[in-house]
């Protein structure tokens, strides 16, 4: 049940020169097979699909396999499979496709997360003047806790914000910032009991998958969830992202957005206006093989080319528990616990954890690690980046991360510019990387508070 390091780190060409990635919430390295079918792709396959003869013929098969094999990584049909340039992107679709579906009087509910699943909420609720918007909350995980900073999304502070007029919940399945599971199945299955007793009409949810799928396994169908979206970029493939959308959801919530003539209502097709990146969307079949590789049984892919389907998705679902059992363990063990004991050891100096501070560590919570120092003259943020930018062998970085909102409620305030400073380490980083790490970052934390 442990991770063959140095197989997982010979698969990735950017990690060869030793450079300590830790801004991997940012965007992961690339793995090598998935570089290969970009190239592949370009060089043989460059067409425009849906045409019979031979190539277009390979090129659609090709791209189809993308939501094929995204299907199989999220447990869902392919036909509930999107792509598009970004997670932002296919969320600003979304609330576009819903309007209609959401009635005069009816409410959203969003956080202070990322700003792509909070966004567009915001921009369609100004649009439309006659639809509410509700933020939940991010609040104290102890109370006893001496650390302001120590906060989570929780499902205490969600309940009392629904009611019959709540139509939508746009939350995260993991926070870029603070580093917290979102509890996805429990909050979906609490919210949609309550939301049933208190008699709303219909109650979907939109779930923000991107600092999740790197960390752990995502299940659809186990949450009971709407609409979940992640961006490949973050889990080892380039530039593109995808989401599921539920069947029902396709054909009850959303209109088309793609061209008046297009039969393809009530079809995933609908919802992507134009072709996503097809030598994208090829490459990122290189993912599963990777993460079926980090399993013991790492299993093949079965694929029947007559029916266009995976044959033994049960086989590859059991070898992703397993991989993703041996990340979290990767994560928990090597990566999470020397650097929050490291940081809590620099509490006299001013550093607070922005986020889960328990020590020993909650397996839940996951290597991205954020943190302000308090009681500095200037912000310290920017500083420390800056003198661990200058060893030039580590790479992190410091601001709200795009969590604007989460960063702006916190208190005692702190700069929004400066934000904190984010480390997100993930599975192959090493002990070793995190020793190194700690040591310049402690140089750059003496430096700062000096
Ligand atoms: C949690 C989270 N959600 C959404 C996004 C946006 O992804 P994209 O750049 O694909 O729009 C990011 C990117 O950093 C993110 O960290």
């Amino acid at each position: 049940m442990t991770l063959d390091i140095q197989s997982v780190r010979s698969q990735f060409p950017g990690l060869k020169d030793g450079f300590i990635f830790g801004d991997n919430a940012g965007g992961s390295q690339v793995v090598e097979d998935v570089i290969a079918r970009i190239s592949d792709y370009l060089s043989t396959s460059n067409v425009q699909l849906g045409a019979q003869y031979p190539v277009s013929k390979l090129s659609t098969a090709r791209v189809d396999l993308g939501a094929t094999h995204t299907a199989a990584l999220v447990n869902a049909s392919p036909t509930e499979i999107i792509f598009g340039p970004s997670s932002t992107a296919l969320v600003i679709s979304i609330s576009r496709a819903i309007d209609k579906d959401i009635l005069d009087g009816e409410e959203i509910i969003i956080t202070g997360e990322h700003e792509s699943n909070v966004g567009p909420w915001k921009k369609l609720v100004a649009a439309r003047k006659n639809i509410g918007m509700k933020i939940w909350p991010h609040t104290p995980i102890s109370d006893s806790s001496s650390n302001p900073y120590a906060v989570a999304l929780q499902i205490d502070a969600l309940l009392p914000l629904i009611t019959s007029k709540t139509r939508l919940i746009a939350f995260p399945a993991a926070s870029n910032l603070l580093g917290a599971d979102g509890h996805v199945k429990e909050v979906i299955a609490k919210a949609r009991e309550v939301a049933k007793e208190r008699g709303a009409r219909k109650l979907e949810f939109i779930v923000d998958c991107v600092a999740y799928t790197p960390h752990r396994l995502i299940n659809v169908k186990d949450w009971d969830v709407d609409y979940a979206f992640f961006s490949y970029y973050k889990l080892y493939g380039p530039h593109v992202a995808t989401m599921y959308v539920r069947q029902a959801a396709l054909q009850g919530s959303l209109s088309s957005l793609a061209h008046h003539f297009l039969p393809v209502a009530g079809k995933a097709y609908m919802l992507q206006p134009g072709g996503p990146g097809y030598e994208s969307v090829y490459a990122i079949t290189g993912v599963l093989p990777y993460l079926l590789s980090l399993s013991d049984s790492k299993p093949s892919i079965a694929f029947d080319e007559a029916t266009a389907t995976i044959t033994n998705t049960s086989e590859i679902t059991s070898a992703l528990v397993e991989a993703y059992q041996k990340i979290a363990k990767h994560e928990t063990e090597v990566l999470v616990t020397p650097l929050i004991k490291y940081l809590r050891s620099k509490y006299e100096q001013g550093v607070r954890i922005v986020g889960d501070d328990a020590f020993p560590v909650n397996p839940g919570r996951f290597p991205t690690i954020s943190f302000v120092v308090v009681g500095t003259k200037e912000p310290a943020g920017d500083k420390i980046v800056k003198y661990l930018d200058a060893t030039e062998k580590i790479g992190i970085r410091n601001g709200h991360m795009y969590a604007y909102t989460l960063v702006e409620s916190l208190k005692p305030a702190i700069d929004l510019d400066d934000g904190v400073v984010r480390v997100s380490f993930i599975h192959y980083n090493t002990a070793e990387e995190v020793e190194i790490f700690i040591e310049e970052l402690d140089r750059a934390i003496d430096g700062a508070v000096s």
